[in-house]
């Protein structure tokens, strides 16, 4: 296999805050192949964000931050260190919830993408207008050459983010990371979004990174998915293999708690019990442990390392689902009426596979 496009190796951050240290990532580990997508979904604090500002060299100068993360053979956290501009919002990009973030509210829209274009490519200004002119067709926007002269309010939210879109896309990224790019817009706003951020990740070879809590909205998007849990990727392969043959109890969950098309239309859904853990001190368990229906003794006391293939199926867990061991574990706490860790799991159907 040739050199992976990026590589993130033992990425651990912390937050030194009044209230103790936050534990927001604990050593991730993940490649990504050029012209790739991979999904990072997980509940909301899981580390979907740091890890993605950690990519971004966007994290506060407070955070502690130790590991590798290579992107085309470039150390970028070094990068980081250097004071090189350069290349954040050139080679790699992002795409952030809500379009404002992004957007200065007193710039005509077209200006903004044009500044872009002339800070980091030195076009002319004439030249930049044409480009973004023509970046806003690109990205679906009607009447491109009028919506150059509009402000972001005069938009609608879906357009905004396109504007946004064809700021990330003015300098041919390599790398486009989008953070939950639709959660600001509705239903079917968002499709036409995701379609568009497909279509041209396609069409300019580009990989791509989408971030979201919603396992429904990878599916079908995305080759690989990486499914994190209190800071740790617990669970990452080819997305078909996720749904088909989980091993991760939280993914199992996960997949429980969304509509699924090769289920009846009233299939009952799965709110997964409990809450994500403290960050703050965590105890050294597995932290999905006090949550999950197969926890046994063993889970209690350490972290699961991760196991299976590099880069083919991983994932982290003592017991997983859709295994011997993990139908044991399971079967054990059904006749026991709960969990290791207490959980009551009474009456539950599921059979983890
Ligand atoms: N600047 C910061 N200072 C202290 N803690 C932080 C900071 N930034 C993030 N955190 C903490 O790090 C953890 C991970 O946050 P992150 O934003 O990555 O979650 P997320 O997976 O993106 O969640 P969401 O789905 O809500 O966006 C959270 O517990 C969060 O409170
Ligand atoms: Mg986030």
């Amino acid at each position: 296999m040739s050199e992976p496009q990026l590589s993130v190796r033992d990425l651990t951050v912390r937050f030194p805050t009044t209230r103790g240290v936050v534990q927001a990532l604990n050593g991730v580990n993940f490649d990504l192949e050029k012209g790739q997508m991979l999904g990072i979904v997980g509940e909301s604090g899981s580390g979907k964000s740091v890890t993605a500002k950690t990519l971004m060299n966007l994290l506060p100068r407070t955070a502690e931050i130790e590991g590798d993360v290579i992107f085309e053979g470039r150390d970028v956290r070094k990068l980081a260190a250097d004071g090189t501009q350069h290349f954040w919002g050139v080679e790699m990009t992002m795409v952030f919830q809500d379009p404002m973030t992004s957007l200065n509210p007193v710039k005509k829209c077209g200006e903004q993408i044009a500044e872009t274009l002339r800070y980091h490519l030195g076009r002319t200004k004439k030249e930049a207008i044409e480009e973004a002119v023509d970046l806003l067709g690109q990205v679906g926007l009607p009447e491109p050459a009028k919506r150059v002269d509009q402000y972001p309010h005069e938009l609608s939210g879906g357009l905004r983010q396109r504007v946004v879109i064809a700021m990330a896309l003015a300098c041919q990224p390599s790398l486009l990371i989008a953070d939950e790019p639709t959660t600001a817009v509705d239903v079917t706003v968002q499709r036409h979004i995701l379609n568009l951020l497909d279509r041209l990740r396609e069409e300019r070879g580009m990989s791509m990174i989408l971030i979201t809590h919603d396992l429904g909205v990878a599916r079908g998007r995305c080759d690989d998915i990486a499914v994190m849990y209190a800071g740790r990727i617990v669970e990452r392969s080819a997305t078909e293999t996720l749904f088909s043959d989980s091993r991760h109890p939280y993914t199992d969950a996960l997949l429980r708690s969304i509509p699924r098309i090769d289920q009846p239309s009233h299939t009952r859904l799965e709110p997964i019990p409990g809450r994500p853990p403290e960050l703050i001190n965590p105890p050294v368990r597995c932290a999905y442990s006090p949550r999950c229906r197969f926890a046994q003794p063993d889970c209690l006391s350490a972290i699961p390392d991760v196991h299976g293939v590099r880069g083919m199926h991983e994932f982290a867990c003592f017991h997983p689902a859709n295994t011997d061991r993990g139908r044991e574990a399971l079967a054990a706490n059904v006749a026991a009426g709960k969990t290791a860790a207490g959980l009551p799991i009474a009456g539950y159907a599921g059979g983890g596979g």
